[in-house]
């Protein structure tokens, strides 16, 4: 597919719902009692995944184009699907289902495409072993297909996680739900917390202390309404293009403002980039955001922030790629093991077009600014690398051919179009 270009972005967005939300929307309203509703629910392949995979563990679920229904019974009212659970590229549907199903009363297979076969799953397995759940991979490995058997009688845990990781802190909590008595998990660092808030929300009882998070179960949570904000993971696409493209000006609306999110606007500020933050929701934890052409400065990225943009590096990336002087990112080896190994699938896509940019062990080195070309790259199948690249393509003057660009279908069906709504409002 050929990329679009751009002399200039103009125009208001509103970029599509927020990924992690969507997902536990679902989750939370099948194990909870009673109806939950879900406004703004993301359409994208990943969060049908789950839809579907509930579906099939015998919930009703209604979609009436706008709004999603469920219609929980508690965990105890799930059933066992009549065949394996096919849950696509979605890396927080299999790892937090696992935590859910481990105290189900059947046996589930959940199975993902090629790339969510190859990611790591002991990081939740052996937590979740300890909790004396069952579950295993394939062949006794860490890999997909996972089959769990559910137990009736779940220890709960005492747990210093090892990774920052908001899928195995999940996975965990989930589990504790259904666990008797209290679970304690210290986090390694603050990664996004919308399990915690939503086990609040569906009537539960959770307490946070910094990085200690303790639970007490068993626990029956109750369906409630759910209206879900913008995905700053998203919106941070739109809000480097604006600050990179010459004479750019972007408005993006009901923009997820989430604390243990909002990194991506830190390290923009800490650039120097033309940024502000109007319309702000307290209760929805959203607001809108304006991005103009900026004037950056390479930064340092490393430490506890890494949790909270690690979604947005790649990008991130890029619009170093734009800036003066070297930015270094640091402590982000979790990227490794996301859809795609995303330091190494970062540097070398951009490098194809120019870029200055070394990958290392745990992060990448940036040198800028340059002034990107064309060339022929691919997502490699990962929706946020496809993304990253047509935000890059922007700038060339000559053409980007991008192979492989229906994975950004994976969170953001309505992409490429969204981008050329800006570059047509955009023109003279
Ligand atoms: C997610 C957590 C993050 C993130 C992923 C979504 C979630 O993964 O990369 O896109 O919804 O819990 P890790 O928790 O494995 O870092």
């Amino acid at each position: 597919m050929k990329l679009v270009k751009a002399k200039k972005l103009r125009g208001t967005l509103e970029v599509p719902a927020d990924k992690s939300i969507s997902h536990r929307s679902i989750m939370f309203g099948a194990i909870a009692q009673g109806t939950t509703t879900v406004h703004n629910f993301l359409r994208a392949e990943d969060c049908i995944s789950t839809l579907n995979a509930f579906k099939d563990l015998g919930v009703q679920i209604e979609d009436d184009g706008e709004v999603i229904t469920i219609h929980g019974q508690g965990v105890a009212g799930l059933k066992a699907a009549s065949h394996p659970i096919d849950i696509g590229n979605s890396g927080t549907s299999i790892r937090l289902m696992m935590g859910l199903l481990a105290g189900s009363n059947f046996e589930t297979t959940l199975f993902g495409d090629e790339s969510l076969n190859k990611r790591p799953m002991n990081r939740v397995m052996l937590p979740l072993r300890a909790m004396k759940a069952d579950l295993n991979g394939e062949n006794d490995t860490e890999f997909p297909p996972i089959t769990i058997r559910g137990v009736q009688a779940l220890s709960p845990i005492h747990y210093e996680m090892p990774v920052a990781s908001a899928q195995v802190k999940s996975a965990i909590l989930f589990a504790a739900l259904q666990a008797q008595g209290m679970s304690t998990i210290i986090e390694k660092e603050l990664s996004r917390n919308h399990t915690e808030e939503m086990i609040r929300q569906f009537g539960g009882k959770i307490d946070v202390t910094d990085k200690t998070i303790t639970l007490t179960g068993p626990q029956q949570l109750q369906g409630q309404e759910v209206v879900v904000p913008g995905d700053i993971s998203s919106a941070a696409f739109f809000l480097v293009a604006g600050a990179i493209v010459p004479d750019s000006e972007i408005h993006l609306t009901n923009v997820g403002m989430n604390p243990t999110r909002t990194g991506i606007i830190e390290v923009l500020k800490q650039m120097g980039a033309n940024l502000t933050i109007e319309e702000e929701d307290q209760q929805n934890q959203s607001a809108d955001v304006t991005i103009r052409t900026s004037n950056l400065q390479g930064t340092v990225i490393e430490g506890d922030i890494i949790p909270s943009l690690i979604d947005e590096i790649p990008v991130i990336a890029l619009l170093a790629t734009q800036a003066h002087g070297t930015t270094v990112i640091k402590d982000a080896q979790e990227l490794k093991v996301k859809e795609t190994n995303r330091i190494d699938a970062t540097a070398n896509e951009l490098r194809k077009m120019g870029a200055d940019i070394t990958a290392t062990d745990d992060g990448l080195i940036i040198n800028g600014p340059t002034k990107l070309h064309g060339a022929t790259v691919s997502s490699l199948g990962d929706h946020r690398i496809g993304m990253m690249l047509q935000v890059a393509a922007l700038l060339t003057q000559d053409d980007v051919e991008l192979e492989l660009p229906e994975a950004v279908a994976i969170s953001y069906p309505a992409f490429f179009e969204d981008v050329k709504s800006l570059t047509l409002e955009g023109s003279d």
